[in-house]
């Protein structure tokens, strides 16, 4: 059984289903890519996951447990972290306070919550630099890497990342995504939904491809890369290839 399984999600708002039957799996330290163009379902499909949607069928089973309807912070308790899309972070706090409030689970333990940040800023130096800087005078980029620092303070087993790289220059971008492999690396799993399809690729050990609301493709990112409808539809053809 992997780690985390999802099984036919139908999500509706109001009469709209967003959701028409998402089923997907992700192994432990493996990425998984969601790729699909705008409107798609990817990120309701991770707001279902972390318990912030209800689906009104299907369900979202956890190292063996099924936990839709399980309160959105206490699917945060259980390990699953979300970095939702636009970087939601405390601009008027410093750097080192957003990542304590990440830690909130463990705010009583002291040197658990130092070794944590310790291994945020060593994944992430730029941060360390700025401790003290106000979260909201970052680049765009590292504001991003404090998003996702502050998701990894509560050390999830899945982190699922909504659009990491929107809005970043394409090297900094890369940056992002490199280290999102080396935190996979280290055994946490990874769902990474990206407008990106190139990089997630490259960086991703399988892929669902969503349109409007199901999955039509899914596979190795080896495979889905060279894919004719994935070059064609997300890859931006032939010739876009051959120039990046
Ligand atoms: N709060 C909402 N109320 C009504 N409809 C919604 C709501 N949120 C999303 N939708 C609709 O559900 C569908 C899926 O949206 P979703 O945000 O999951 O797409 P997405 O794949 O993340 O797109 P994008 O790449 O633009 O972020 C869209 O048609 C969207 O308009
Ligand atoms: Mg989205």
């Amino acid at each position: 059984m992997a780690l985390l399984e999802v099984r036919d999600l139908h999500v509706f708002y109001g009469n709209i289903e967003a959701l028409k039957g998402i089923s997907l799996d992700a192994e432990e330290g493996e990425i998984v890519a969601i790729l699909g163009g705008n409107g798609a379902g990817k990120t309701t499909t991770l707001r279902t996951i972390s318990g912030l949607l209800r689906p009104r069928t299907g369900t979202v089973t956890f190292q063996g447990r099924n936990i839709v309807g399980v309160a959105a912070h206490a699917i945060v308790g259980l390990g699953l972290g979300h970095v939702p899309e636009g970087r939601r972070i405390f601009t008027i706090l410093s750097v080192e306070e957003n990542l304590n409030l990440g830690a909130y689970l463990i705010r009583s333990q002291g040197a658990l919550l130092r070794a944590r940040k310790a291994a945020v800023y060593q994944l992430f130096p730029r941060l360390a630099e700025r401790k003290h800087q106000l979260a909201g005078t970052l680049s765009g980029g590292e504001q991003q890497m404090l998003a996702i620092g502050r998701a990894l303070m509560s050390d999830p087993k899945v982190l699922m990342l909504d659009e990491p790289s929107l809005g970043l220059s394409p090297l900094l971008a890369r940056s992002v995504l490199k280290t999102v492999r080396e935190v996979a690396n280290d055994g946490t799993t990874v769902l990474l939904v990206e407008q990106n399809a190139r990089q997630a690729l490259a960086i991703a050990d399988r892929a669902y491809v969503i349109e409007t609301g199901r999955i039509v493709l899914e596979g190795k990112a080896s495979i889905l890369a060279t894919d004719e409808r994935v070059q064609k539809a997300y890859l931006g053809g032939f010739e876009a290839m051959t120039s990046a």
